[in-house]
């Protein structure tokens, strides 16, 4: 069946279809209805018409709204995992990862929809404030825009569409086009809820059509998550707009001389370096390990990439795929070759069959080869020593992203360090950056974004402040 989009939570099957393709061969993942301007139009318009009614609704209906897409994620699991792998090529067993988290994300939502409740502040500190109160509410700014990428075609969603009606704020879902039949599936779960029908739509469209939904004034917020130079002119495009930005990263782990357990952080960095192919903004990219245990940690990585499963990602075994399609797969290469030119040495992986790259190990690589200073996204790790951890920090910090740091040390006063001194958005102690639980505030500094998600920080994000003065009370 060709899967409809969806404006104002109504099915639409209409105009024109297009195939959805996987890169692991070619094959289809399903096919789906394209919108049109109209349709576009019709989606901003009820977005803007149902503000109001958005937001007055009850915590109580949004809760349960939200609890209900949670359960139904669960009952539907097998399926929304197989569709995950199958338009996304992810392998099967991260799809399913993934769709336990959006459970999560959509539960934890509707939680913090249930207590998001405001304060009260006493005025009466001055004596012009005698016998006021003020009650100091978020509301939402508005109809949100989220545009999601194509490396989580349900948990990125989540975060967007979870907090946004959390909060009762519209939301107009522009899903990745490589990957937008999860979202569409998404859509007939949100179709049995009681939210009001221009709560939400969830339109397939290009990204020629991004422009124009980021330029309109009934959307005053946008949530992008995606690539940087994208983020960055979406931000420069609307100035006026409230914008919040989750790109990409670099990560980096940190591994100290104190931590001895080296069979776990390699187990750990091999794993995270490597899983959806290194398609994660928090996949491990660059390791520094401590002079005393950089020898055996590259020994210890190298046997467990060789051990991870590679193949097709359907297959319940396969660890490691093919990424998004076959220019991505190019692209990781042609920077994997310029690094060993400039010196880095090889110590596994690097050639390219169609879209899959095999999983690559490269050691004491210059820090201003792309595969260390731009975000790689794809399955390769970068292994330096370093003299001291001072040094760690100086190189984790020397990038121009700043997303996420894992640090492996059971030294306290290093772990407060860590956290004082790398400018990230999150330090991870005693494991790899890519650790990220969905209730936790996740987002980046410097080009790696601005703002966090998370359903209780993106929750704030999507609102502002509302006094109410209440005058004349016998405090
Ligand atoms: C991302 O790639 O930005 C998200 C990572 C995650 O949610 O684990």
């Amino acid at each position: 069946m060709t899967a409809p989009f969806w404006v104002a939570g109504k099915p639409v099957a209409g105009g024109g279809t297009a195939t959805v393709h996987h890169s692991y061969d070619g094959g289809v993942a399903g096919t789906h209805h394209v919108p049109s301007a109209a349709d576009v139009e019709a989606a901003v318009r009820a977005a803007d018409s149902a503000r109001r009614e958005t937001a007055a609704l009850p915590a109580h209906v949004r809760a349960a709204a939200l609890d209900h897409v949670s359960r139904a994620i669960t009952e539907r699991a097998d399926e929304l995992a197989a569709l995950i792998t199958a338009e996304s090529a992810k392998p099967i067993r991260w799809a399913r990862a993934e769709v336990g988290r959006a459970a999560s994300t959509f539960r934890w939502a509707a939680e913090e929809a249930r207590r998001f409740s405001g304060e009260l502040q006493r005025l009466d500190t001055d004596q012009g404030g005698t016998g006021r109160l003020a009650l100091v509410r978020r509301v939402p700014r508005g109809p949100v825009l989220g545009i999601t990428p194509f490396n989580f075609p349900l948990n990125l969603v989540a975060h967007k569409v979870a907090p946004a009606l959390a909060v009762g704020a519209p939301i107009v879902l522009k899903p990745a086009p490589a990957t937008p039949l999860t979202a569409l599936a998404l859509g007939d779960i949100l179709a049995e809820t009681a939210l009001p029908a221009g709560s939400w739509s969830i339109l397939p469209v290009g990204n020629d059509v991004a422009a124009g939904l980021v330029a309109d004034p009934r959307l005053p917020v946008v949530s992008f998550t995606g690539s940087v130079p994208v983020g960055w002119r979406i931000r420069d495009a609307v100035p006026r707009k409230h914008v919040a930005l989750e790109l990409g990263g670099n990560a980096a782990v940190v591994v100290c001389p104190d931590w001895t357990d080296l069979d776990l952080a390699a187990e750990r960095i091999a794993t995270f370096a490597m899983y959806q192919a290194g398609q994660s903004c928090i996949s491990v990219q660059r390791v520094y390990a401590h002079a005393d245990v950089f020898d055996e940690l590259s020994e210890r990585v190298l046997a467990k990439v060789a051990a991870l499963g590679t193949g097709d990602p359907r297959a319940p075994g396969t660890d490691v795929g093919p990424l998004i399609d076959t220019a991505a797969a190019e692209r990781v290469t042609a920077w994997v070759d310029e690094a060993v030119a400039a010196g880095a040495r090889r110590f596994a992986g690097g050639r390219r069959s169609g879209a899959t790259v095999e999983p690559t190990v490269l050691a004491q690589v210059p820090e201003d080869v792309a595969v260390m200073a731009d975000e790689v996204f794809g399955p390769v790790v970068c292994v330096n020593p370093v003299a001291s951890v001072a040094e760690a920090f100086e190189r984790v910090n020397a990038s121009r992203f700043g997303l996420q740091a894992g640090v492996f040390t059971r030294d306290l006063p290093t772990a407060f360090e860590a956290a004082a001194t790398l400018d990230v958005g999150g330090v991870v102690v005693g494991d790899v950056p890519s650790f990220r639980a969905d209730q936790m505030p996740y987002g980046g500094v410097k080009d790696s974004g601005v703002g966090r998600e998370g359903p209780a920080a993106a929750m704030a994000d999507l609102t502002e402040e509302r006094v109410t003065v209440l005058t004349g009370l016998p405090l």
